[in-house]
C-alpha cells in the first residue's frame, strides 16, 4: 500500500531529537527551529514530559469521557491559573481543527445564529466549519462552500464596523489569529482585538481567539491575543500543548453554559494526553519559559533587523517572521541542506521560526552566523561547504 501523497516533503527521515536538536538516520545533526510546525514547545523528548507519559502509560492510558478523569480537573486548574483565567471552562479535544470547529459551533448554539466573520490570510484547519473560515480557496472542497462566512482585510477597523453596522445582529462569531502564522507572521493590532471585543459586546456576538499556534507562551504571553488587555469569549490551543503529543482544547468564558451532548470527543481529554499537557505546563512553569521566548525572541529579531538584506522583520517572542528578497529564494533550502537547521516557510517568501520556547542563546546566535553566511555565499556565489 503507498501513502497518500498530499505532502511535498523534504528527503529526510528524524530518527532521533532531543531538546532544539534532531538527528536524521545517517547520524546528521539538525538545529531544530521550525519545532515541527511550532508543535515542539518545552524541547524534543523532555525528560520530565517523557517520564510523566510513562508513568501514565503504566497506570491507564485511556478511558472514555463517560467516567471520571481527575487529571482533566488537573490541567483546568493549571490551566486557569497559567492563563489568567481561573474562572474559564475547558472542553479537551486533539487537533487544532477540532478546536476551532468546536467553539464556532460552541458560538452559534450559545447565541443561535449562524453568520462568522473572518480575516484575510487567515488559517484555522481542515474540517468543515475549520476550512470554510480560512482564507485559501485551495484548501476548501465544493462541500465545504457555505454563504455563512464573512471574510474581512486583517486589521481593517472601519471595514469591520462597517460589517457590523450592516449585519451585527446575523454574527454568532468572529474568529481571530493574535499572529497569523500560516498567513505569514502578521501580528493582529491591539486596537484591532480591542474593537472585535467591542462589537462582539455590543452585538451580543463570540469573539473566538484562534490560539492553536500563537498560543501556549509562543509570544511571550500565554495567549498572543492578551497583549490588547481584552479577554476574548473562546480560546482554541492546540500544537504547543502537548509539545507532540496530539491534545487540543478550547477555554470557553463563564456566560457560556454547557448542556449535555452539545459538544463530545471520543479520544479527547484522554488520560495520556492530560498527563502529556501537564507535563508541559509544569515544564513552562519551572523552566521559565515565557520569559525565555520574550529575551530569546527578542536577540534574534534584533539581530535579523541588524542584516541589511532581510525585510520587514516582525512577530512576537519565538513567533518570528520575515521577508526574503527574490536574489536570495534559496536561503531556506540552503540553511537546511548546508547548514543542517530547519526552519518554517509562508508563502511566497517568508522565512518562519517557531522554535521551542527553551531555544537557548547560543542556538540563536548560530542561527544567526549560519544566514549570514549563506547570504554572502549566495550573494557571492561562493558555497560555503
Ligand atoms: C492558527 C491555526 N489554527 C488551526 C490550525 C489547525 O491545527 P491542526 O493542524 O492541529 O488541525 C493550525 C495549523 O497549522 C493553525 O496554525
Amino acid at each position: 500500500m503507498s501513502l497518500f501523497d498530499v505532502y511535498p516533503i523534504n528527503d529526510i527521515a528524524i530518527v532521533k531529537a532531543k531538546g532544539s536538536y534532531v538527528w536524521d538516520e545517517k547520524g546528521e545533526q539538525y538545529l531544530d527551529l521550525y519545532g515541527g510546525h511550532a508543535v515542539i514547545s518545552i524541547g524534543h523528548t523532555h525528560p520530565h514530559w517523557v517520564k510523566r507519559i510513562e508513568e501514565q502509560l503504566e497506570k491507564i492510558a485511556f478511558y472514555s469521557n463517560s467516567v471520571k478523569i481527575p487529571l482533566q480537573h488537573q490541567l483546568a486548574e493549571k490551566l486557569g491559573q497559567f492563563s489568567g483565567k481561573p474562572d474559564y471552562q475547558l472542553f479537551l479535544i486533539n487537533s487544532g481543527a477540532e478546536a476551532a470547529e468546536n467553539a464556532l459551533k460552541l458560538a452559534s448554539f450559545h447565541n443561535g445564529r449562524k453568520k462568522i466573520i473572518a480575516f484575510s490570510k487567515s488559517f484555522h484547519g481542515r474540517t468543515s466549519l475549520a476550512v470554510a473560515v480560512t482564507d485559501n480557496k485551495s484548501y476548501s472542497a465544493p462541500v465545504n462552500e457555505t454563504d455563512n462566512v464573512i471574510f474581512l482585510p486583517f486589521n481593517d477597523e472601519a471595514a469591520l464596523t462597517e460589517c457590523f453596522r450592516k449585519t451585527g445582529k446575523e454574527i454568532s462569531s468572529v474568529i481571530i489569529e493574535g499572529i497569523q502564522g500560516v498567513g505569514g507572521i502578521n501580528v493582529a493590532e491591539n486596537s484591532f482585538l480591542q474593537k472585535i471585543r467591542a462589537l462582539c459586546d455590543e452585538y451580543g456576538a463570540v469573539y473566538i481567539a484562534d490560539s492553536v499556534q500563537c498560543g501556549y507562551g509562543r509570544s511571550g504571553k500565554f495567549f498572543s491575543h492578551d497583549f490588547a488587555g481584552v479577554n476574548a469569549d473562546i480560546y482554541t490551543m492546540a500544537k504547543g500543548m502537548g509539545n507532540g503529543f496530539p491534545v487540543a482544547g478550547i477555554l470557553i468564558a463563564p456566560h457560556i453554559k454547557a448542556k449535555h451532548f452539545q459538544l463530545g470527543t471520543t479520544f479527547g481529554g484522554n488520560h495520556l494526553a492530560c498527563a502529556a499537557a501537564l507535563a508541559v505546563l509544569e515544564v513552562i512553569e519551572s523552566e521559565k519559559l515565557l520569559g525565555n521566548a520574550v529575551t530569546t525572541g527578542h536577540y534574534l529579531k534584533e539581530q535579523l533587523k541588524a542584516i541589511p538584506e532581510l525585510q520587514n522583520v516582525r512577530g512576537r517572542g519565538l513567533m518570528i517572521g520575515f521577508d526574503v528578497p527574490e536574489e536570495l529564494k534559496d536561503l531556506k533550502k540552503n540553511l537546511l541542506w548546508k547548514q543542517k537547521i530547519f526552519t518554517g516557510e509562508a508563502k511566497p517568501n517568508v522565512i518562519r521560526l517557531l522554535p521551542s520556547l527553551a531555544l537557548r542563546k547560543r542556538d540563536a546566535e548560530h542561527f544567526i552566523e549560519a544566514v549570514k553566511e549563506e547570504i554572502a555565499a549566495i550573494l557571492t556565489g561562493v558555497s560555503v561547504e
